[in-house]
């Protein structure tokens, strides 16, 4: 089975290449810059292209049966208007055009799903966030509200701060902001085994579960 992975090139990206790997998945990874994911060589397709190369992202989406996107801003400096969402945008048109039906997307408590009960420190935090980076938040927010209206078998996985670390036998916390305990923290480990752990589970499709490290 192959994954299509969009910001395969970041610290969490490349916890989702290892992990895709050693499940057996074949990858097409996506990125402006083959050089990040030079490590890899030989075990990945890469195809390289920016978020409105329409072509590429075709290219990079046919034949696989899920797309992961880690894709965020990872930037306090957003360029222009909501790149990541119209990025997605262009990735769902693609989706659509090859058949390809299930999308897992990385966001936060900035998108607030109906199943949530009112979580102070969740949305203190992403209120937070949206003070101080507003951009950012807005794309998140946007991006998450486009998958949801995507038509597409999404999963958007909502998650706190991360921190490098391992799986840790994939121990984790799952649930919704004010009806789950959650921790604010989650290891890049354990958000890559969920991640790719979605791929086959079909329970959490067209849900937004948040996630967390068990304390
Ligand atoms: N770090 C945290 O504590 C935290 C907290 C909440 C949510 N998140 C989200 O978790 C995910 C992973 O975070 P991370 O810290 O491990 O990695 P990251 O450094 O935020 O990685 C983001 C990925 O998105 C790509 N990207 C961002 N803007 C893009 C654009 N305009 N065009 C093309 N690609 C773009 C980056 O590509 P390049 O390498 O080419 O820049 C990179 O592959 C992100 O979605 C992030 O927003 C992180």
């Amino acid at each position: 089975m192959k994954i299509s992975l969009f910001g395969g090139t970041g610290p969490t990206g490349k916890y989702i290449i290892r992990e895709a790997l050693s499940q057996g998945y074949k990858l097409s990874v996506y990125t402006r810059d083959a050089g990040k994911v030079s490590e890899f060589a030989g075990k990945i397709e890469v195809v390289v292209g920016d978020l409105q190369d329409t072509a590429a992202i075709a290219k990079c989406v046919e034949g696989a049966d899920a797309v992961i996107s880690a894709l965020g801003p990872n930037s306090l400096k957003v360029k222009g208007d909501k790149p990541v969402m119209r990025g997605l945008s262009n990735i769902i048109a693609a989706m659509k055009q090859s058949g390809v039906r299930r999308l897992i997307q990385i966001s936060t408590a900035a998108y607030r799903d109906p199943k949530d009960g009112f979580a102070l420190k969740a949305h203190a935090f992403a209120l937070l966030f949206k003070v101080i980076v507003r951009k950012a938040y807005e794309d998140i927010k946007a991006t998450a509200e486009l998958i949801v209206s995507s038509n597409l078998d999404w999963t958007l996985v909502r998650i706190p701060n991360l921190q490098d670390g391992p799986a840790e036998g994939g121990i984790i916390d799952i649930g919704w902001y004010g009806k789950t305990k959650l921790s604010m923290k989650l290891s890049r480990g354990n958000l890559a085994k969920f991640l790719v752990d979605q791929v086959k589970n079909q329970g959490f499709v067209k849900a937004a579960p948040a996630i967390a490290n068990r304390n």
